[in-house]
């Protein structure tokens, strides 16, 4: 049950606050039907070599179990939407309050959902980069889906020598991989995503368990820098002890309400 005072005090705080941003993690997909990593049904929990390598480390502990990850990931992909919690968002953003999400979220459902500035730090699950030049380029998701399918008619175990032929490939020639961060890589778009954060004076964070760096010491400078935090997660997270304001529960359900609040103040 959302604790009605937790909404208004929330609902104040955003509206009292010269520049939102947003700080979320795979939690707000949750209710989109994307497992997170960390929670007991997570990635990570179900394959051991994720905590410490993520997905290619599940691929190099357990490479025969690709063609199951892969169809599994497929099937989510293919069937998800975003969640209020996404609309949420973008709405808060439609309303000038949110000025920007910063998301280690790759799953597009931010952008989907009508959220127009998003900073992507681990990546984007349907953009690839080449290998060579380093162009990008965005699949349209129906391509992207097609381009696995193909891949999961043929793969039995993963490696890279075996997955290059099939992958796509750039005007220039060379070979194009997905333009997602795997744990090792640089993050993308850190130096934008950390501008915002010393410009806002309120963060909004959402689904992260804050366990992941450079990403999890965004709020910890937002801090820093005089912001005040709010967090929505069913769980505490490592982050919580530092919010201002924690409501206990799901993105989805709480974000369309505070919303809903904030409307009516300004009725
Ligand atoms: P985690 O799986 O570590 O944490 C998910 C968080 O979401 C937990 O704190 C949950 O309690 C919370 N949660 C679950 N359902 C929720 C809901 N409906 N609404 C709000 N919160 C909910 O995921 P991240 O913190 O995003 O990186 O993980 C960070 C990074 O670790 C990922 O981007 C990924 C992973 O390794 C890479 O792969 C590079």
């Amino acid at each position: 049950m959302v604790n009605r005072d937790k909404i208004f005090e929330a609902s104040a705080m955003i509206r009292h606050s010269r520049r939102v941003v947003g700080f979320t993690g795979a939690g707000v997909s949750e209710e989109s039907g994307i497992s997170t990593f960390r929670d007991p049904n997570g990635l990570w929990n179900r394959y051991s070599g994720g905590a410490s390598g993520g997905i290619m480390g599940i691929l190099k502990r357990h490479p025969e179990a690709a063609n199951e990850l892969f169809s599994e990931m497929l099937q989510t992909f293919k069937s998800c939407a975003p969640n209020p919690g996404h609309y949420a968002f973008a709405d808060l953003e439609k309303m000038g309050y949110l000025k920007s999400i910063i998301t280690q979220n790759g799953d597009n459902l931010h952008q989907d959902a009508g959220s127009l500035k998003v900073f992507e730090l681990h990546g984007n699950l349907f953009r690839f980069r080449c290998l060579d030049c380093a162009q990008k380029k965005h699949f349209p998701k129906d391509e992207l889906f097609s381009f696995v399918e193909n891949i999961l008619l043929n793969i039995k175990q993963f490696s890279i020598a075996w997955v290059m032929p099939y992958l796509p490939s750039c005007e220039c020639g060379g070979k194009m991989r997905p333009d997602i961060v795997t744990f090792g890589e640089s993050v993308h778009q850190l130096d934008e995503a950390t501008e915002e954060v010393c410009k806002c004076d309120l963060m909004l964070i959402s689904g992260t368990s804050g366990m992941v760096y450079p990403a999890a010491a965004l709020p910890v400078d937002a801090k820093k820098n005089g912001a005040k935090l709010i967090e929505i997660n069913p769980n505490e997270s490592t982050l919580t002890a530092r919010c201002d304001l924690f409501l206990p529960g799901k993105t989805g359900e709480i974000l369309p309400e505070i919303v809903k609040e904030i409307q009516e103040m300004r009725e």
